[in-house]
């Protein structure tokens, strides 16, 4: 029996992008800067400070991406909606011209036969709107909902699967904690705020898309890590509690349905904006649960360290990609089943799983990656075992299509299934990509 021989017939292959890592056209057709166009425009917050002014320059080379998407033989794309196209500035006003690029983007999309996943937040918060006070702000949480809403009658009638936000760990805890993301603000009371205001505009765009939309299926997606304690000590198992706190039940248990997790609230401090019926809100009934999936956390104890106390210490395989972050396939396994056993979630996505690794062209214009093959071969192996073993688990997309921005280490660090040569702009399929083709081929003759 062939290792993947456990994902459903029906199961569906994608890959995923996101607006600023891809898109290019930075001041094109009325699009007016994020916070990712002022945080990488910032000297020393990006590596060799790049930037997403040009990008993958895929709003002007959508249609050869689309194909190279058919080409694999994907069934699912997910990509992200720019909101700084869609509604640029604070005044609430539509820029038809960024509606219509995803409005053709969409029926590419369709013509090829790939069913389109939009995310409608994917880091790129409008300026006008950080400058009102961004996500600490309730109001921020407002006017998602409105663009959530332009977005779905614009594109109600030819999308039905949406997702809300993408990761607002990373907004919240890496954006306003770690300061090493935009806004780059270095503030618990601001991180904890803006993870309770992206979580009431997540509830409230689930609200719009509903209303708009009969018939959507609406997810969010999470980065969660298993976490293990680095000793049996028990100030490392604690860390570890902490830890899972902080990557995985604080993202979980208010948009499931468990309110925000006590031990959390007790040790960050900072009392939560909470207003009468917000928790019901943001834990309106969800289709499906959105997992990114990249690697396991050991911590240990950080007593003299910030809250929440805990740091990560490597983990003992030597493979590592190019991130520095070990290869551990077995956690995605793990990650599928826990969302099945103990949060009972009914239908599951890998909305990103994938690998960095230095690619090079070689003379005869190949690019092989047999690291990245493997990456790839043993996760779907994980996931296979997790469908097993119960987990509903209805679809894989492989981060990410294409090589791209990767936010705070810029160009350097290539996930792609196609090399993208940024002074060409060629793309180039990886043998990944091909490998990843003929997984795709064989599990659909087989279905
Ligand atoms: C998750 C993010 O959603 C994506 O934007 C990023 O490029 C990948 N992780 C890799 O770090």
């Amino acid at each position: 029996m062939n290792h993947l021989d456990a994902l459903p017939a029906n199961f569906r292959w994608g890959a995923a992008t996101a607006a600023y890592q891809i898109e290019g056209a930075a001041s094109t057709d009325g699009r007016a800067p994020s916070i990712w166009d002022t945080f990488s425009h910032t000297p020393g917050k990006i590596d060799n400070n790049d930037n997403g002014d040009v990008a993958c320059d895929h709003y002007h080379r959508w249609p050869q991406d689309l194909d190279l998407a058919k080409n694999l033989g994907l069934d699912a794309y997910r990509f992200s909606i720019a909101w700084p196209r869609v509604v640029p500035l604070a005044d609430g006003r539509v820029n038809a011209a960024g509606l219509d690029f995803y409005d053709r983007l969409v029926d590419g999309m369709l013509e090829r036969g790939l069913t389109p996943f939009p995310t409608l937040y994917h880091w790129d918060l409008p300026q006008a709107q950080q400058d009102r006070g961004g996500w600490p702000e309730r109001s921020t949480a407002e006017r998602f909902a409105e663009y959530a809403a332009v977005v779905a009658e614009r594109l109600g009638d030819r999308v039905r699967d949406w997702c809300t936000l993408n990761e607002p760990l990373c907004s919240s805890w890496i954006g306003h904690l770690e300061g090493k993301m935009a806004p780059g603000v270095t503030d618990l009371t601001a991180a904890v705020r803006t993870s309770y205001h992206l979580h009431l505009g997540h509830g409230l765009a689930v609200q719009a898309l509903r209303a708009a939309v009969p018939g959507a299926r609406i997810g969010i997606v999470n980065n969660l890590s298993t976490i293990e304690p680095a000793s049996q000590s028990d100030a490392d198992v604690a860390a570890a509690l902490r830890a899972d706190g902080h990557i995985n039940r604080w993202w979980l248990d208010p948009v499931l349905g468990r309110g925000y997790p006590q031990d959390m609230v007790d040790l960050y401090g900072v009392e939560l904006p909470v207003q009468d019926g917000d928790l019901e809100i943001i834990s309106a009934p969800l289709d499906w649960i959105g997992l990114n999936y990249y690697f396991r956390q050991i911590v240990e104890d950080d007593p003299t360290g910030a809250v929440p106390n805990f740091r990560q210490v490597p983990g003992p395989n030597p493979e590592r990609t190019a991130m520095d972050w070990e290869v551990h396939a077995p956690g995605i396994e793990e990650l599928l089943l826990r969302l099945t056993e103990e949060y009972g979630v009914r239908e599951i996505y890998v909305t990103e799983n994938g690998s960095a690794y230095q690619d090079t062209v070689t003379s005869d214009g190949r690019v092989d990656d047999p690291e990245r093959t493997a990456y790839l071969e043993s996760h779907l192996a994980a996931c296979a075992r997790a469908v097993a073993k119960g987990a509903p688990l209805a679809g894989y997309f492989a981060w990410s299509l294409l090589d791209n921005f990767e936010w705070a280490y810029g160009y350097d660090k290539r996930f792609g299934l196609v090399h993208v040569d940024y002074d060409t702009q060629v793309r180039t399929l990886k043998s990944s990509g091909e490998r990843y083709a003929q997984l795709i081929a064989a599990h659909r003759a087989r279905a």
